[in-house]
């Protein structure tokens, strides 16, 4: 039998290179080889009112976008998160036994009720169990995030560990974050930021084209170039060489590497390769992302068959876990 992974993005925008790099690549890559669970999670971007009109289009343009990298509904089961009602049922039982002192203690929850004082709401607050429920709800053991969600996935663990105590079972099992290298991938802003996000307005988006992004990376903070050969390089310098990893060829890399060994590094240089390879890593998912957007009957479709998908090993957990808890 395959391992069973779950994970999920909220609809709250395009994804971005961050999100590529941190997430999706590794989806991409555990379809091969798990039995995988892909969702939008729809639910969870009601923390942040978004408008009616915006709920089912968001969930498309990111079903749309996962497609064009390389998800396929013949390897992988996407759906969006709504579809699937017995995760509200899970989330339900989670958050009997979900304390308000851990959930406020909660970093994710404590950022958030900074960010956004004015609509401090439960759903803020259970976020964690909701996301519990997302995962536990197939009984998933890996979940491929970005390290931003490793306190997430610590609750998810724990309330697992809660129900098979509670109950005297080893129903659920304990779902571990899963990243593709040894350290969790983290993609910088170009703007000195730490990272790149969309609450930080610094994203190079998958559909950009050429241009924009060429705008974007020559703006990249950087400094007034080195002084003495091989120093250790600023952090603003290294954002720029992450990036060259991800997307360029060895050589590229090594070749401005030297340049900025020797102190003959021309940062003007860099970035227009820069540019030039994001644009050419994002141009066939850019062409894609345009063809699946122009076929919403084709996304409607997929996203049927995949909640069908989903409801059925949903429905089986949550008939064993009403068993167990003694609704028979
Ligand atoms: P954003 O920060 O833009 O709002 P999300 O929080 O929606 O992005 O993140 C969706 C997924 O992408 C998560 O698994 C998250 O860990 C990952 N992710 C987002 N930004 C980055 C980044 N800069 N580097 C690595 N992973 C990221
Ligand atoms: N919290 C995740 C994020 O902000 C999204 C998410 C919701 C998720 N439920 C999940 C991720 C379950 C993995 C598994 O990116």
């Amino acid at each position: 039998m395959r391992e069973i992974v779950v994970s999920g993005i909220r609809p709250t925008g395009n994804l971005h290179l961050g999100n590529y790099f941190g997430a999706v690549r590794s989806f991409v890559q555990m379809q091969e080889t798990h039995d995988c669970y892909f969702f939008i999670a729809d639910w969870h971007s009601l923390t942040t009112s978004p408008k009616p009109e915006n709920i089912v289009r968001s969930a498309e343009t990111i079903l749309a976008e996962y497609l064009a990298c390389g998800i396929d509904p013949e390897k992988a089961t996407i759906y969006v998160q709504s579809d699937v009602k017995e995760v509200l049922e899970l989330y339900l039982f989670l958050n009997m036994n979900a304390y308000l002192g851990e959930l406020e203690r909660c970093t994710t929850f404590k950022e958030k009720a900074r960010k956004q004082p004015d609509n401090v709401n439960a759903g803020l607050l259970t976020y964690p169990t909701l996301m519990a429920a997302d995962i536990l709800i197939h009984k998933a053991v890996k979940v491929p995030v970005g390290k931003d969600q490793e306190q997430n996935m610590e609750m998810a663990r724990k309330f697992a560990r809660r129900f098979n105590t509670m109950y005297g079972v080893e129903f659920f099992p304990e779902p571990q974050n899963y990243t593709l290298s040894e350290r969790a991938v983290k993609i910088p802003g170009l703007d000195g930021s730490g990272k790149m996000g969309k609450s930080e307005g610094n994203c190079i988006y998958l559909y950009e084209d050429e241009a924009s992004i060429k705008k974007k990376v020559m703006k990249a903070v950087t400094d007034s170039g080195p002084t003495v050969p091989n120093s250790e390089k600023p952090e603003v310098i290294q954002n720029l060489f992450t990036f060259l990893e991800i997307v360029s060829t060895k050589e590229t890399y090594d070749y401005f590497n030297e340049k900025w060994n020797d102190c003959s590094i021309r940062y003007g240089d860099l970035k227009k390769q820069l540019a030039a390879d994001i644009a050419a890593f994002n141009a066939p998912i850019r062409e894609r992302i345009a063809e699946y957007s122009a076929n919403r009957q084709l996304l409607r479709r997929i996203a049927e068959e995949g909640a069908e998908k989903a409801r059925e090993s949903a429905r089986r957990t949550i008939e064993e876990v009403r068993q167990i808890i003694g609704f028979r």
